[in-house]
């Protein structure tokens, strides 16, 4: 693998960060570089005994030998990038693009505001709706614009082409998830971009032809923060009597859950040219897969979902996730 991009298939928080951190453990990218929105992601990170919710900082920063970009397209929010940079201690890692938008409070009051996207379509208030607006408008601030900046800027593409052309593995990290897409999702209920695998790499400077894989991650149980539809959903009690509840990173709301949806599962797969799936949350069909490292190990009901899902996705299934931890997953890439 040389150049891999990582999206989510549904609506996000499908466990992109523990697919990206596995991926580069074993493949020692020199970079990985963020795309998607802005600050609206979270990713929730465990480093020691305390919680960490990462917002700016690309999840792959667990993975202590690769440099941390902010790909041109991802709008910052200063403050919230200086304070995970300086916590995580990443500083003399991390890089931003000099044209990266930036999000000033105003943004922030402005999605929040009463008449505003958070209430409208429960956005998640950080400023990204109003500032992506702004771009657009033509009168929005950017990296290079800001003194407290400076150390972190960089000309992404130029870094990241340059890695591709000397051989090296880099990993694009997408944020969000397909549906949410502002192009392919259920709009008005989405994010103000588009999420698929072709915006993450537009978000990079790295143009088609240098993409080598696309890999799609999907939630055995995919859950949906914020209004609009979800054609699975189940309802709370149902939800609750599998074990399943779950918080936003950013929001805090509490998460809706769904059934696996095929439809949701092969269009995404489609429109993201995925090249191969992760699943994750497969524990939550059977219990007893919890923490399994070997696909012959896996309950038979494990089993039957997985190539039924492999069907609708049509695509192989290489990199099935068991548990929270790292080492819980178990990785097919060499089977294909
Ligand atoms: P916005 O992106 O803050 O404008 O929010 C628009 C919609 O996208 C809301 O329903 C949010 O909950 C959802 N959303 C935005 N980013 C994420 C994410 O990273 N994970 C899950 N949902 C998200
Ligand atoms: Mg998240």
């Amino acid at each position: 693998m040389s150049c891999t991009i990582i999206v989510g298939g549904f609506f996000g928080d499908e466990g992109k960060g523990k697919i990206v951190a596995h991926l580069a453990h074993q493949d020692n990218p020199t970079i990985i570089s963020r795309g998607g929105v802005g600050p609206n992601a979270g990713h929730t990170v465990i480093v020691g005994d305390k919680s960490y919710g990462v917002r700016m900082v690309p999840s792959g920063f667990v993975y202590p030998d690769a440099r941390l970009f902010i790909g041109t397209g991802v709008l910052v929010d200063p403050r919230v990038f200086l304070r995970e940079v300086n916590e995580l201690g990443v500083r003399n890692r991390t890089f931003i693009d000099r044209r990266c938008g930036i999000i000033d409070e105003d943004h922030i009051r402005r999605d929040k505001g009463s008449e505003h996207l958070a209430k409208k379509i429960g956005s998640t208030g950080s400023g990204c709706g109003p500032a992506n607006e702004d771009r657009v408008m033509r009168k929005l601030r950017l990296a290079r614009d800001l003194p407290e900046l400076k150390e972190f800027m960089i000309d992404v593409p130029e870094e990241l082409n340059g890695a591709i052309a000397r051989g090296e593995t880099v990993i694009l990290e997408g944020t969000q998830g397909f549906g949410i897409s502002l192009y392919y999702g259920t709009y008005p209920f989405v994010t103000s971009k588009d999420t698929s695998a072709s915006q993450i790499a537009a978000d990079n400077g790295v143009g088609p032809t240098k993409i080598d894989e696309v890999v799609v991650v999907f939630k055995a149980y995919p859950t949906r923060v914020g209004e609009g539809p979800f054609s699975t959903e189940m309802t709370m009690d149902e939800s609750e009597e599998m074990g399943i509840e779950e918080y936003g990173t950013v929001t805090h709301r509490r998460r809706r859950i769904g059934e696996w949806d095929a439809g949701m599962a092969r269009y995404s797969s489609m429109i993201n040219g995925c090249t191969q799936a992760a699943i994750t949350g497969i524990d939550r069909i059977d219990k007893d897969c919890f923490g399994v490292t070997e696909y012959g190990k896996l309950s038979k009901k494990a089993k039957e979902f997985l190539e039924q899902a492999e069907d609708e996705i049509g695509c192989p299934v290489t990199l099935i996730s068991t548990g929270p931890e790292l080492s819980q997953i178990i990785d097919m890439r060499d089977l294909r």
